[in-house]
């Protein structure tokens, strides 16, 4: 039987922007079960039970879910189907910028989790999604990733080098453009969100690399963004490069 809650799967759900939208999401209304997707057990049940402790009006549950270990993504899509036998919306949300000493392994890590990952996720997903009456699919990418803005002087991005987390997240993009294309004959809402620039651990763990150096801001505002897509209230953006204000260029 289809669950009647909104059955939300958010992935990197224990920290930063994942955590934050789980929390603005279980807090907004009783209808929404986020499954915080975690890949560590120990991480995603701290990051639930202080998420609960909020008094929020949904629901949390959370799974064990390492977007690079296939074996890891079908355990979760098998027992999201015993769980609720549907999955209304999935946040790709995991993400890392790798600071591995070699450019293989910045690439490695980087692609694997950005852009791997979330492909095999979707894969995964795509069955659940399917058995949804309004179905979402959001891919987290980033400003950097867009073309335009990487090679626009004027933009105040431009110097910022991160190569191949930029790389990372202008495939993600490509990836939600053919996605978005391939599934909208199934009404599956398919976009590509810029969270801000927010507080997370992505960056690093010291709080200068937290708060990027104090011009970070909430992740909250992420998760209203988040919110507000899955509300309905940017079904003119399906398909585009979306961030809080707007629309980014490619
Ligand atoms: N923060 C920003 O300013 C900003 C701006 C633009 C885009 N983004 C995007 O926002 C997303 C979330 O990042 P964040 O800023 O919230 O950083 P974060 O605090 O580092 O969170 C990243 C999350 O991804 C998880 N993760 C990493 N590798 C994973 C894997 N193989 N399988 C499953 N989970 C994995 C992390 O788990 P662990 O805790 O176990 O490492 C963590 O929960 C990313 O896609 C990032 O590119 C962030």
């Amino acid at each position: 039987m289809p669950s009647p809650s909104t059955v939300v799967l958010i992935t990197g759900a224990n920290s930063g922007v994942g955590y934050a939208t789980s929390k603005v999401l279980a807090s907004a209304s009783a209808k929404y079960h986020v499954i915080l997707a975690s890949r560590s057990l120990e991480k995603g049940k701290a990051a639930s039970e202080a998420i609960q402790a909020t008094g929020i009006k949904g629901k949390i549950s959370i799974v064990q879910l390492d977007v690079t270990d296939e074996s890891s993504i079908a355990a979760a899509a098998k027992q999201v189907k015993k769980d609720h036998g549907c999955l209304d919306v999935l946040v790709n949300n995991a993400g890392v910028s790798s600071k591995a000493q070699t450019l293989k392994g910045q690439l490695e890590t980087t692609l694997n989790t950005n852009v791997i990952g979330a492909a095999l996720m979707t894969e995964a997903f795509i069955p659940l999604l399917l058995k949804s009456s309004n179905p979402y699919l959001l891919y987290i990418s980033s400003g950097l990733g867009s073309l335009n803005l990487s090679s626009d002087p004027a933009h105040f991005d431009y110097r910022i080098d991160a190569r191949v987390y930029r790389m990372s997240k202008a495939a993600l993009n490509m990836l939600m453009v053919q996605d978005s294309k391939n599934l909208e004959e199934h009404g599956i809402k398919v976009f590509a969100v810029c969270p801000g620039l927010v507080e997370s651990n992505l960056r690093g763990q010291g709080q200068q690399e937290r708060s990027a150096g104090g011009k970070a801001r909430s992740p909250e505002e992420s998760g209203q963004t988040i919110l507000r897509i899955i509300e309905g209230e940017r079904e003119t953006d399906v398909g585009k490069f979306v961030h809080k204000d707007g629309v980014y260029p490619w």
